[in-house]
């Protein structure tokens, strides 16, 4: 039975109860993070838990990640995944009260949970198909928040056209994708959308351009268009639970050769390496 991690206890996730009245629960009121580990060792953490306390500082929340190090792990060691690929996921809500939009009384302890769990069999290698969607996510894409509605719905679109993401879609910019950052390879140039309110700033994102620039690649933080990606040599998404991923074809076009490319596998190769320093026993 799983150990989950709520308000100062480890207790198994049947016995794990959130109020109704909880803000995450009624209003999404509430900010996650997701942080890999293998072997025990977290992948980047204080670039996480920099993004959290950003995410809690744009939503002014006054909690603070520094329990995230000491619960990721006990949670890994009561739930026998020290030796393994995991990844822990936690997220803190602004607390349960009665249900007013505006923030409830001040002293309003804040609900954190959190829990770990193996990561998931890979996708498949010959790299996976994506689907365009309309991004109708709010203003604020860079705070990584549990609103995840726009996300959802365009992930079970994905799922029903069998294809293995949507990216998202603005003013014909093709932005990211539903949980991972999106990249195009195109005459040596590594591209993916700046930092900004309309991406998540992903924790992968960065260590895939700082691996691209180390390898040789030149990088630019540029936004890129639909037709763009379309005619680009390789698109590919980012993600702490991917890597990288490689998208042969957008829709019904193939990128590329219609075959995973090099510079993905490449990047993919230098973040497991970077991660654990032993490439190959992972899957590619
Ligand atoms: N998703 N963009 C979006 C919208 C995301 O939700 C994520 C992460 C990323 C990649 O960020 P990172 O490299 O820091 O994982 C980009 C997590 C994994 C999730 O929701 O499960």
């Amino acid at each position: 039975m799983a150990i989950v991690y709520l308000n100062g206890r480890f207790l198994p996730e049947e016995e794990a109860r959130v109020s109704p009245l909880d803000r995450g629960f009624l209003f999404a009121d509430a900010i996650y993070e997701v942080v890999r580990y293998d072997r025990g060792r977290p992948y980047r953490l204080a670039e996480h838990l920099d993004r959290m306390r950003d995410g809690l500082a744009a939503v002014r929340m006054a909690a603070t990640p520094d329990f995230f190090e000491a619960v990721a792990s006990r949670l890994l060691a009561e739930n026998g995944l020290e030796g393994r690929d995991a990844f822990v996921y936690a997220q803190i809500s602004r607390g349960s009260a009665p249900r007013y939009h505006a923030f409830p009384p001040e002293g309003t302890p804040p609900t954190v949970f959190a829990f770990a769990r193996q990561t998931d069999p890979p996708l498949p290698p010959g790299g996976g198909r994506a689907i365009l969607v309309t991004d109708e996510r709010w203003g604020r894409c860079d705070v990584k928040s549990v609103m995840l509605l726009p996300n959802v719905l365009a992930a079970q679109k994905a799922r029903e056209a069998g294809a293995v993401d949507a990216i998202f879609v603005r003013d014909g910019f093709a932005l990211e994708g539903t949980k991972a950052n999106l990249f195009l390879v195109s005459g040596g140039v590594v591209r993916t959308a700046p930092c900004g309110p309309r991406i998540l700033p992903g924790v992968t994102r960065l260590a895939a351009i700082e691996a691209a620039r180390r390898i040789g690649f030149t990088v630019e933080e540029r936004a890129f268009t639909v037709e763009e990606m379309c005619s680009a040599q390789e698109v590919f998404l980012a993600s702490t639970t991917l890597w990288t991923y490689p998208i042969v074809m957008v829709e019904d076009r193939a990128i590329g050769s219609g075959k995973p490319g090099p510079a993905s596998r490449m990047i993919r190769e230098a973040l497991i390496e970077e991660f654990s320093g032993r490439s190959a026993a992972l899957p590619r």
